[in-house]
């Protein structure tokens, strides 16, 4: 049992050199662990995204500490009432706990679970969502009583493995099926003045991906979010590229978005990709990707990764994504529980 060792809350704007120490300790235990092959952020970095305080998402952290190390550490994180989102997602509460390995089976981990509950209940959430990807983490929700409402996949595309000339193909062949239509590919921000007719046309598009049976709010992305977006890359050097197909009235069809950072050089993030349902069945999805593979390759010769998230169900991007020579890499799962059925847990141990 924990004993003594209870929750105790951390504030990452007034957090000292010892609460630093400790974590990025903890931080590395957990990507040996977790992601061994994935690159880890540089300690400043990582503080600086910490403490920076975002005016649409609250984040707040607890450890369970002894003799100057972190046992167990639980982040979690709610939709501010600032936020587009807040009307549609406030009901929402997202929890992520890990505990080392060698201090599992003694409660750490449901010693966090009444610290969640009165953080919903401040908040008026109603539903507790965790994201699991070790089994371990499924073997707790267990426990917990959570289901699994989403399954997404990890996919990843060795760079020395894909096959340029297919990709130009792809590339020429997007471009004779829609003579009209042309592709542009914006390094960094977007110009400021495309922002709101990017971000009314990339919500619609995020809003069709799959959920599968996640209780979900709507994504609503605004110029003030990309703003906040582009604020937080900064922090870090990182950098994105877009790339974005527009019919003859101007209007975006496509658009796929990938970001570098110079703490993963070789190691590129796809982000999202999505055609208008209207545009679907010509061949864009394959263009803007394999534009933008293309645009990689002359950008970051030194490449070794591209990784991407889908969900199980989202059949056509998966197609593309396997035709591109992207294979599975992990799986992971969005476990929900409702607040109210969360009190088995509380007082079973
Ligand atoms: C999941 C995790 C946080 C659990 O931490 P923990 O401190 O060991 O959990 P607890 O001791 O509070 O476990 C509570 C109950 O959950 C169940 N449980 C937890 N881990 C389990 C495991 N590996 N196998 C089977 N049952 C398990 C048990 O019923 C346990 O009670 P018991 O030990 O009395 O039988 C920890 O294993 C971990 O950090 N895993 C990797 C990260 C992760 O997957 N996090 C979950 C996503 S938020």
């Amino acid at each position: 049992m924990v004993g003594e060792l209870i929750p105790s809350s951390v504030d990452p704007a007034t957090a000292g050199v010892d609460f630093w120490r400790r974590y990025h300790k903890f931080r590395r235990v957990r990507q040996k662990e977790s992601r061994p092959d994935d690159p880890l952020r540089d300690d400043a970095d990582e503080e600086a995204h910490m403490k920076r305080v975002s005016p649409f998402q609250e984040t707040v952290y607890y450890e369970v500490f002894r003799d100057g190390e972190i046992l167990g550490l639980l982040q979690g994180s709610s939709v501010k009432p600032a936020s587009p989102e807040y009307v549609s997602n406030r009901h929402l509460y997202e929890a992520d706990i890990f505990v080392r390995s060698e201090f599992r089976r003694r409660g750490i981990a449901s010693s966090f679970l009444p610290v969640v509950v009165e953080l919903m209940d401040r908040r008026g959430c109603t539903t507790l969502g965790f994201w699991v990807e070790e089994d371990s983490g499924h073997e707790f929700m267990k426990w917990v009583g959570a289901e699994s409402k989403l399954t997404a996949i990890e996919s990843r595309l060795m760079f020395s493995e894909i096959e340029w000339q297919e990709m130009e193909r792809w590339a020429a062949e997007g471009a004779r099926r829609s003579p009209d239509t042309t592709l542009e590919i914006i390094d960094g921000p977007l110009p400021e003045d495309e922002w709101q007719a990017f971000s009314s046309q990339l919500s619609a598009m995020l809003n069709t991906m799959p959920f599968e049976d996640l209780d979900h709010g709507e994504i609503v992305v605004t110029p003030e979010k990309m703003r906040d977006f582009y604020e937080r890359l900064e922090l870090s050097g990182e950098v994105q590229h877009t790339v974005v197909t527009r019919e003859p009235d101007g209007t975006i069809s496509g658009i796929t978005d990938i970001t570098w950072a110079p703490y993963r050089s070789a190691f590129i993030e796809q982000r999202f990709t999505g055609v208008r349902p209207e545009a679907r069945g010509r061949g864009l999805g394959k263009w803007i990707k394999a534009a933008m593979l293309l645009h990689i390759r002359d950008l970051y010769p030194g490449t070794r990764w591209i990784a991407t998230g889908n969900a199980r169900s989202n059949a056509p991007m998966l197609k593309i994504n396997r035709a591109l020579g992207f294979k599975p890499y992990r799986t992971g799962n969005e476990y929900q529980i409702i607040r109210d059925r969360l009190g088995g847990s509380l007082t079973a141990g």
